[in-house]
């Protein structure tokens, strides 16, 4: 194979290599940003361990104490750089009408120019020089088990070696990627930069980053261009990038679900194992609900995880549908994480992890809001500031950032499903959908149909979190939980949701019923009424008990809802009274939920699915029953 060598450069290509479009790209682009040297990643154990401590010299990384968080680290990002940024994420496809509403979209041609060509005013190119002083990390990546049918490759190309140990615990990350690409397999190209370049003798900061950024996604070329941020979203872009907002319009294309789900199996004391597949939106529970701790009086019950993010879903002969995580790792939310909301977490955390804009303790250790009822007397936050409970109280400074993260493996995961990297997927039996709502939406409710139940995913709101820059706890729309992570037209997906399940039906196969759940209503005290966490495994075994047929319940105006005594409630004292206020469907607040599901359809009005107004009328009917 022709090696090329540029000028003043060398691109380093390791003869295990052999795929020479993969090498002109990286040569292309080597000379576009002029990264001042090429590294290939194998993926190896002692390359993480090499990078890692590069990290540490350069101040991106601090070590934790190896006795009490062995081979663990702790970043502080830039404080501008803590989230993604939904308001510079574009959908470029060839016509608008194909990102949809939902999205921003700006030409392709005119995206490439800003971004790689440069603009006719003269304008140079943001990608112009952008790696410059830097060293740009080739990172080639498995997204879902190596060399399975439903698997895809990407290679990203970064100057962040934090990035590049990142897509090591986040994926099938190095050679074994490289090995399934042979000489001519097609891959997804993502161009990351932090845009940050170093003039000679320039020294680095410890979060390089650029106040300008944009995600930049060309669904038709199946290509991601990310400048300006190292925050996970952002920067690792396998994940939301590649794995939901590509992968969603290869599903399109392709007949299959690509959603921002967790995958548990649970398995019953009797022995039969179920798949539950559920949707909430960023920061509202799915790392949770996907390493759930069945309560005292559930002995016998066990939850499994195959994956708590991101979920691929392919209709499989056997008329079912089969789930595989595209992901090898947790990018999880650390505050509110402990000991009784989720002890897998805990135990998953013990070793092997990245912590970013967590607090530090003085003996070198890690805490977050909520991780212990008292908070330790002295902290550095995650500013790099002093931190004590007595500035908290005056100034209200949080130690760590709302939402500071953990980037873990999954093989931590001491309930990680022995099917979590099996290559067939697991088939699906529910799915949930569940936003966080302090008011209006019941518990829990079954849809009657394949086609109600797409109706309440599509009309989900939920309470925005610090997930994304922005206003907190401002209810919005957010369809299926992917309104930051669809790659087309919103109204189009919905289809593909319909169509999916009318062509399963006409083919006999029995479809996964749907439920729409919500942990977070509020009581008068402004508190959550329901316990949550492990708790939700009351909500779980009704679910399965209505998939066997054999649990109660009763139609309102949404779904079918459980009665109190359709629920099991040993060793958890909640009363009737805390019931109704968590399952009651308020006819005032209802008819108020219904004027914003219409909002959503005439935004969404191009090619929005006619079942959906329809079951909209009959929701609206049953209420004025
Ligand atoms: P992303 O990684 O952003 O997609 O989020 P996620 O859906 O995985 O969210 P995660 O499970 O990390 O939960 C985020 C926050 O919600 C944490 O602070 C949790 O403590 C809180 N949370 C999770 N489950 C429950 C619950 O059942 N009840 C209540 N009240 N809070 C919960
Ligand atoms: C989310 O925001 O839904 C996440 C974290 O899972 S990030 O990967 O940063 O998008
Ligand atoms: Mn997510």
């Amino acid at each position: 194979m022709n090696r090329p060598v540029m000028e003043g450069l060398r691109l380093n290509v390791p003869a295990y290599v052999k795929h020479a479009r993969l090498v002109e790209w990286v040569a292309r682009i080597a000379a576009l940003t002029e990264a001042a040297e090429v590294y290939w990643c194998d993926g190896s154990e002692a390359e993480y361990q090499r990078l890692t401590e590069q990290l540490v010299a350069a101040g991106t990384l601090m070590k934790l104490d190896p006795a009490r968080r062995p081979r663990s680290f702790l970043a502080r990002s830039d404080p501008g750089d803590v989230a993604r940024v939904e308001d510079r994420t574009f959908i470029c496809s060839r016509r608008q009408e194909d990102a949809g509403p939902t999205n921003n979209w700006m030409d392709p041609a005119e995206m490439r120019a800003l971004l790689e060509t440069g603009r006719p005013d003269g304008t140079p190119a943001l990608f112009k020089g952008a790696m410059r002083g830097r060293t740009m990390y080739v990172v080639p990546f498995s997204m879902g088990p190596l060399g399975s049918h439903i698997s895809h490759i990407g290679v990203e190309l970064t100057d962040s070696p934090y990035v590049a140990v990142s897509m090591r615990v986040m994926t099938r990350m190095g050679r074994g990627a490289l090995d399934v690409l042979g000489a001519d397999g097609s891959f997804v190209p993502c161009v990351h930069t932090v845009g940050a370049p170093l003039a000679s003798g320039q020294k680095d900061v410890a979060w390089p980053c650029n106040k300008t950024k944009y995600i930049v996604h060309y669904p038709e070329t199946r290509e991601i261009w990310s400048y300006g941020s190292g925050y996970g979203g952002n920067a690792l872009l396998g994940k939301k990038c590649f794995a939901l907002r590509i992968a969603s319009t290869m599903g399109r294309d392709q007949g299959w679900l690509a959603e921002h789900m967790l995958i548990l199996g649970v398995t019953s004391p009797q022995g039969r194992k179920y798949h539950v597949a559920a949707a909430f939106p960023s920061a509202c529970g799915k790392t949770n609900f996907s390493m759930l701790v069945p309560p005292a009086g559930y002995e016998g019950w066990k939850v499994t995880t195959i994956g708590d993010d991101i979920a691929w879903i392919k209709p499989h002969a056997d008329g079912r549908l089969y789930a595989i995580n595209p992901e090898a790792g947790y990018f999880g939310v650390a505050p509110g994480t402990n000991r009784h909301t989720n002890p897998n977490c805990m135990d998953s955390l013990q070793s092997d992890v990245i912590f970013t804009n967590v607090a530090l303790t003085d003996d070198g250790d890690v805490w977050w809001e909520g991780m212990t009822d008292a908070p330790p007397a002295h902290l550095v936050d995650w500013q790099g500031k002093d931190w004590t409970p007595a500035i908290a109280r005056e100034t209200g400074a949080k130690a760590a950032h709302p939402n500071a993260r953990f980037t873990v493996a999954s093989t931590r995961n001491p309930v990680l499903d022995h099917q979590w990297d099996d290559p067939n997927g697991v088939p699906i039996d529910a799915f949930v959908f569940g936003g966080r709502r302090s008011t209006t939406v019941p518990l829990v409710a079954e849809a009657r149909s394949w086609a109600e139940g797409v109706y309440m995913a599509a009309t989900m709101g939920s309470e925005t979190t610090a997930a994304q820059a922005g206003a907190t706890g401002v209810v919005r729309r957010d369809p299926f939980a992917m309104l930051p992570f669809m790659g087309y037209h919103m109204s189009d997906y919905f289809q593909h949701w319909l169509d999916l399940g009318s062509r399963l039906e006409r083919e006999g196969a029995t479809l996964p019923r749907i439920y729409c759940v919500n942990w977070f209503r509020k009581g008068a005290d402004g508190r959550f009424v329901w316990p949550g966490y492990g708790e939700n495994m009351r909500v779980l075994e009704w679910i399965l008990g209505r998939l066997e047929g054999k649990a109660g319940g009763e139609p309102n105006a949404f779904g079918i809802s459980p009665r109190y005594d359709d629920l099991r409630w040993d060793c958890l004292p909640f009363t009737r009274e805390q019931f109704a206020s968590v399952i009651g469907i308020d006819k005032a607040a209802w008819r108020q939920e219904l004027a914003l599901h219409d909002e959503l359809f005439r935004q969404l009005a191009w090619h929005l699915p006619a079942e959906l107004p329809a079951t909209k009328a009959h929701i609206e009917e049953r209420l004025a029953a």
